[in-house]
């Protein structure tokens, strides 16, 4: 575990040629397994899960997610039973995602993608909470309000002054934590990973209402780089990756980071950023998923 995620400074001739700078924000090196904003969004939840004196966290999530990998490993690092509601059927033998999550000790159930879609239901929640021994509920994604307050930290150690910070969305508690840690200063700019930006642009609201009891107009979602939707890839954007890895030394993976950044750069290359700008973009980690997306997808990542 490292105290504090490096900026990176990048160079590419289109930095320069718009006259922007850009800093990558390595979250992606707090921790080998719980990395980005999963150890963001973990962090009081756990120390809410110890004062709760609880033996086990409950999480959801897809069979490739990284939150499920995260959970499972800081569920073994802090000596809690972790259970993981995967969605869909089981597959033998499990993908890296998943046997990473069992050799944390993580026990795995599953459920049919309508029982799935009931994760947020009162019933469906109690009949789990009686059947695994009263778990520390996660959410899918990690988000709830504690996970707001974690990820509003990121910002805090930027010792840089920069104009934008830009990062990936999912469930969009990354977002709404810098929202709220940047308390209305500088320009926050997500983009979403899914289809259904307009659903997100509300979710965030209350995320970041929720936490802090005040609204902020100095965000925007960016929702044209989703690809076709969740886990969708185009032969551009996984070139995209291989240039940005031979150019900076730096993996990406294609369901995030790699969309974020794809966007990103599109983005200075129309001037959709003021000359002399000077942009964070926030590397979230997810990597451990690259491995099952290679062997689902036979590609070279
Ligand atoms: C690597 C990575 N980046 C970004 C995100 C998006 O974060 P959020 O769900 O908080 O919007 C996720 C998903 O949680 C993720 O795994």
């Amino acid at each position: 575990m490292i105290a504090t995620a490096p900026l990176q400074q990048l160079h590419d001739p289109l930095f320069a040629a718009q006259e922007v700078s850009l800093w990558l924000k390595r979250e992606d090196l707090l921790h080998p397994h719980i990395s980005g904003n999963k150890w963001r969004k973990l962090k009081y939840n756990l120390q809410e899960a110890q004062r709760l004196q609880k033996k086990v966290l409950l999480t959801f999530g897809g069979a490739y997610s990284n939150h499920i990998a995260a959970t499972a490993a800081a569920g073994h690092a802090f000596g809690l039973k972790t259970v993981g509601i995967i969605r869909g059927e089981e597959h033998l033998p499990l993908n890296p995602t998943l046997s990473f999550a069992v050799s944390c000790g993580m026990e795995l159930h599953y459920v049919s993608r309508e029982q799935y879609r009931q994760k947020q239901e009162p019933m469906f929640l109690e009949a789990l909470l009686q059947q695994f021994n009263q778990p520390y509920l996660l959410p899918e994604g990690g988000t709830n309000n504690l996970a707001v307050q974690g990820c509003a930290e990121i910002v805090q150690d930027i010792e840089i002054a920069y104009d934008y910070i830009c990062c990936a969305s999912g469930t969009g508690g990354t977002i709404a934590g810098i929202i709220a840690g940047l308390s209305g200063e500088k320009q926050v700019l997500g983009f979403p990973a899914l289809k259904g930006g307009e659903f997100l642009q509300q979710e965030v609201e209350q995320l970041v209402s929720r936490y802090c009891n005040r609204s902020f107009t100095n965000w925007q979602l960016i929702t044209g780089y989703h690809f076709g939707g969740y886990a969708k890839v185009k032969p551009e954007l996984l070139e995209f990756m291989q240039y940005f890895q031979q150019q900076h030394g730096v993996q990406l993976e294609p369901i995030y980071t790699g969309k974020m950044l794809f966007g990103l750069y599109d983005l200075i290359r129309q001037g959709f950023f003021p000359k002399g700008s000077r942009i964070v973009a926030l590397h979230t980690g997810g990597l451990q998923g690259n491995a099952g997306f290679k062997e689902r997808m036979g590609l070279v990542l």
